[in-house]
């Protein structure tokens, strides 16, 4: 790492820190200090810092982040912003920060996360609970999202909530949308101290099966719903006279049977990109449909990339935007090692996120959605529709998923066999998607009535 290129206001800005440092050493030594245990101290610093240098500020490629880690550690921030916390002193927020790109930023540790604790949160299946299921280190929830030349608002549910109040917020797609759902539950659930008043509204239990969960939040009058869709569109039987092989179609030009379900939610989170793969497609016996005709030969990006476009003509045509926010979340990757989800892949020895930036993902699912949505966003409903551009971010997060912790810890030796290097520890990665929801949805107030 090179140092040398901190700018003079940088370097001034460490000086203050550990002169403020050592002051506070010195105020709690009762002794006159020698002049030895001046320089004890000195050297302690000094090795902190650098091991902070090293280990954490790598993490990150500002220079304004560097410093973050030592303050969060020596001073257990209370999270303030300020412009020695990275973001330039811009507040998303305010006027200034309007061009923010709030997806270009760098993972900092922050002692004041995580947010939640999942012991305190009764809305969370076992596969993301990794403490509980035996995870040894917490290191991965204590990283927060810091974008390059703006602030973040601190997450506050309370407030949240008030914005949700009598609305329906609902998350529609795979399982790493119910990951999401799940960590906003827990994030808002924190500040429900009757937690009898937030309740499924079909008293349906938390389950990896269920299709379809509403959780209602009684003292605000809104619901915070997931549809299981993980393709989006219809999955259903082949037509009469198809081939044997074909097992089951998605009909790329369909949009869900429970789409009319999700129609009315006033913010709607959509995601789609983990079952696009042959695997989970045609190795499955399950080929492609337009109308009545099957295509043996269309592939799964072509599938994909129609099926995005039936989606945003869905969006267009169907949803009423002058009532619905829509988001489109992209692709979460995925951090399998030697070896993919069912041959033996891993992620357990993970412990920090990768250091330094990382090349843009080329991945083929994140650019299919995000060439569909280019295509919309140059029209009138921009302002409706908006990107949870996460692909990049949680890329260097090879430290936050469950691994082999989705299991309880008398599961070892099975979760040995099967690592999940797919899904996040909550709290974890998630709750930042959120935080950048809950950011999103604040700005979009503001600007509403300028
Ligand atoms: C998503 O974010 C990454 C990282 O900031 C950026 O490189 C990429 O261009 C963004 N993509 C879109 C479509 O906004
Ligand atoms: C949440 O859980 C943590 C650890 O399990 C505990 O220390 C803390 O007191 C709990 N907080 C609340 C509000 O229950
Ligand atoms: C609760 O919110 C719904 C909209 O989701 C609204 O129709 C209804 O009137 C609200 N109920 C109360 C008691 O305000
Ligand atoms: C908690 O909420 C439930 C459901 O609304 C209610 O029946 C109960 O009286 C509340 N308990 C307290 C202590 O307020
Ligand atoms: C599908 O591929 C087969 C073999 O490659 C070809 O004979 C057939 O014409 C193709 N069908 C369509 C609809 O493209
Ligand atoms: C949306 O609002 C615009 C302008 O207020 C109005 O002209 C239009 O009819 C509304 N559309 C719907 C579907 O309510
Ligand atoms: C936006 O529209 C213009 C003109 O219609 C076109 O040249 C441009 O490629 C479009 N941009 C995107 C991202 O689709
Ligand atoms: C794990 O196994 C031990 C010993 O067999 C048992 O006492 C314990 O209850 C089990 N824990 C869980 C979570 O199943």
């Amino acid at each position: 790492m090179n140092v040398s290129k901190s700018s003079t206001s940088e370097d001034s800005g460490d000086t203050m820190t550990r002169l403020d440092l050592f002051k506070k050493f010195k105020l709690c030594n009762p002794l006159e200090p020698s002049l030895g245990i001046v320089g004890f101290f000195m050297t302690v610093l000094l090795l902190i810092s650098c091991f902070f240098y090293l280990d954490y500020g790598a993490a990150s490629t500002g220079l304004r982040s560097r410093r973050v880690p030592l303050l969060g550690l020596h001073f257990s921030s209370s999270f303030s912003p300020s412009p020695l916390l990275g973001g330039a002193g811009v507040e998303y927020l305010d006027k200034e920060g309007d061009g923010c790109d709030l997806f270009d930023g760098n993972w900092i540790w922050d002692e004041s996360y995580p947010l939640y604790h999942s012991t305190n949160c009764s809305f969370l299946d076992q596969g993301f609970r990794c403490s509980e299921n035996g995870r040894p280190d917490s290191f991965y929830t204590k990283w927060r999202w810091q974008p390059k030349t703006c602030n973040l608002p601190r997450f506050d549910a309370r407030k949240m909530l008030e914005k949700l109040r009598h609305k329906r917020l609902i998350f529609v797609g795979d399982s790493i949308g119910r990951n999401q759902w799940e960590s906003l539950l827990c994030m808002l659930s924190s500040v429900v101290s009757n937690k009898s008043t937030v309740y499924e509204v079909n008293g349906s239990p938390i389950t990896k099966h269920n299709g379809f969960l509403a959780f209602k939040f009684e003292d605000f009058n809104c619901t915070v719903e997931y549809y299981r869709s993980p393709f989006l569109v219809v999955q259903g039987r082949p037509p009469t006279g198809a081939p044997k092989e074909v097992k089951m179609t998605l009909r790329v030009d369909l949009m869900d049977w429970t789409s009319p379900h999700w129609r009315g939610a006033d913010i709607l989170v959509l995601n789609a990109g983990h079952w696009w793969n042959n695997e989970k497609t045609i190795k499955m016996g399950c080929y492609f449909q337009v109308g009545k005709e099957l295509d043996m030969n269309m592939t799964v990006e072509d599938a994909f990339r129609k099926s995005m476009e039936t989606v945003f003509d869905w969006i267009v045509g169907e949803v009423n935007m002058n009532k619905t926010y829509v988001l489109f979340r992209t692709y979460a990757p995925v951090h399998f090692r030697g070896g993919d989800w069912n041959t033996g892949g891993s992620c357990r020895l993970e412990t920090l996120p990768d250091l330094g930036s990382l090349p843009p993902l080329s991945d083929k699912h994140f650019k299919i959605a995000v060439d569909a949505l280019s295509e919309h966003l140059n029209q009138s409903e921009t302002k409706y529709l908006d990107l949870l551009n996460v692909t990049q971010m949680s890329l260097s997060r090879k430290d936050g998923h469950a691994s082999i912790y989705y299991l309880g810890p008398n599961n070892t030796i099975a979760a040995l066999q099967r690592e999940d290097c797919s899904h996040w520890c909550l709290p974890g990665v998630p709750d930042s998607w959120n935080e950048i929801l809950y950011a999103l949805l604040l700005k979009r107030d503001t600007n509403k009535y300028i």
